[in-house]
């Protein structure tokens, strides 16, 4: 008997997007694939510029990409069918990384949780305070909050606003561009809790993008590690974090700080600065950072490679081995 075939919420192929710049074009997303399970947390890690905000704005329909396509609970959007306009995606929310840019400082919380209930669903009044109540409830805050304006949160209580909004029209994914990066560390670990909590509840699924290697550790059950508008690692959080295959991941880990002086840096500290998106070298984008790097992988650009279908997958000639597994 077959197994059934995984069940996706997500299903992204070949996504590729130039923006054209008076300095020429920039390859923000070059052939992007990934998927997202229902209920599940797929984290998206790399340095500023890699794409990882291009492919958020691609998922909500934000920015138009020029190859490939999105499918998102079989509704499936592909590149050549956006026009000048695109239908807004009522079935992805997203919450930013700066609540105090993303809520608009004129609105009571009351508007600005019910904004999607009124406006797209055309709900009425009452209706939309109660809802509103309800939403603002399910992420920790008491109905009094309706009253209120944005000045007069902390910036945890803006993103929990942020969050109730983001959750208004019951969307079944959620893209996270950096929803804790500006808070305390305290007030990011609620957050981080309440986001968990929501997930278990609603089955939700997240696309969860940080610099922070210790959340995606919490939050996320996989990971893909992007490196100038290319995935170069994915897989589940406990494999790639254990045992890095590319040795861009492995030097990312290696700069995460630990406190146990035991544990030994397995690759020197990444050097240098990402190279410019502008000028392509024709190999491996890493090659010039890279110890490992040799005259194939600075003449040929490596495919992403899956160990087993649908597992772990990595796009490196000469991928890292713990010493126990190195075929070496
Ligand atoms: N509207 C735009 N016009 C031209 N280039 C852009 C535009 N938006 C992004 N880019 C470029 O595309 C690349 C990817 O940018 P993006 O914002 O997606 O990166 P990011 O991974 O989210 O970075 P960060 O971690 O700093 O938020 C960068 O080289 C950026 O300069
Ligand atoms: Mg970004």
């Amino acid at each position: 008997m077959n197994a059934a075939p995984p069940v996706r919420l997500v299903s992204v192929e070949g996504l590729c997007k130039v923006y054209p710049t008076r300095h020429g074009a920039v390859k923000a997303l070059d052939d992007i694939s990934f998927q997202i399970a229902p209920g599940e947390t797929l984290a998206l890690v790399g340095e500023s510029g890699c794409g990882k905000s291009t492919l958020a704005s691609a998922l909500l329909g934000l920015v138009k990409f020029d190859l490939g396509t999105i499918e998102i609970g079989g509704n499936v959007v592909t590149a050549h069918l956006h026009g000048t306009t695109m239908p807004p995606r009522r079935d992805v929310g997203v919450v930013f990384q700066n609540p105090h840019s993303s809520l608009d400082p004129r609105m009571k919380v009351r508007s600005i949780v019910g904004e999607p209930l009124s406006g797209i669903l055309g709900m009425r009044r009452e209706a939309v305070t109660r809802r509103a109540g309800e939403l603002l409830s399910q992420v920790g805050l008491g109905a009094d909050y309706l009253n209120r304006y944005p000045h007069q949160l902390s910036g945890g209580q803006m993103q929990r606003v942020a969050i109730a909004r983001a959750l208004a029209l019951e969307p079944q994914l959620l893209v996270l561009d950096e929803p804790t990066a500006a808070l305390d560390v305290s007030v990011q670990a609620q957050i981080l809790k309440l986001l968990k909590a929501l997930q278990a509840k609603s089955n939700v699924s997240y696309l969860f993008i940080t610099h922070d290697l210790g959340v995606v550790d919490y939050i996320a059950h996989r990971v893909a590690v992007m490196y100038l508008g290319r995935i170069v690692e994915s897989g589940s959080v406990a494999e790639v974090f254990a045992d890095p295959r590319h040795p861009y991941t492995r030097a990312l880990l290696d700069a995460v700080p630990v406190i146990d002086p035991r544990r030994r840096r397995q690759s020197p500290p990444l050097d240098g600065e990402v190279p410019s998106p502008l000028n392509r070298l024709p190999g491996c984008a890493f090659a010039p950072r890279c110890l490992r790097a040799t005259a194939e992988c600075r003449a040929v650009p490596p495919e992403l490679y899956e160990e087993e279908p649908g597992e772990r997958a990595y796009a490196c000639f000469h991928p890292c081995y713990t010493l126990s597994k190195s075929p070496q």
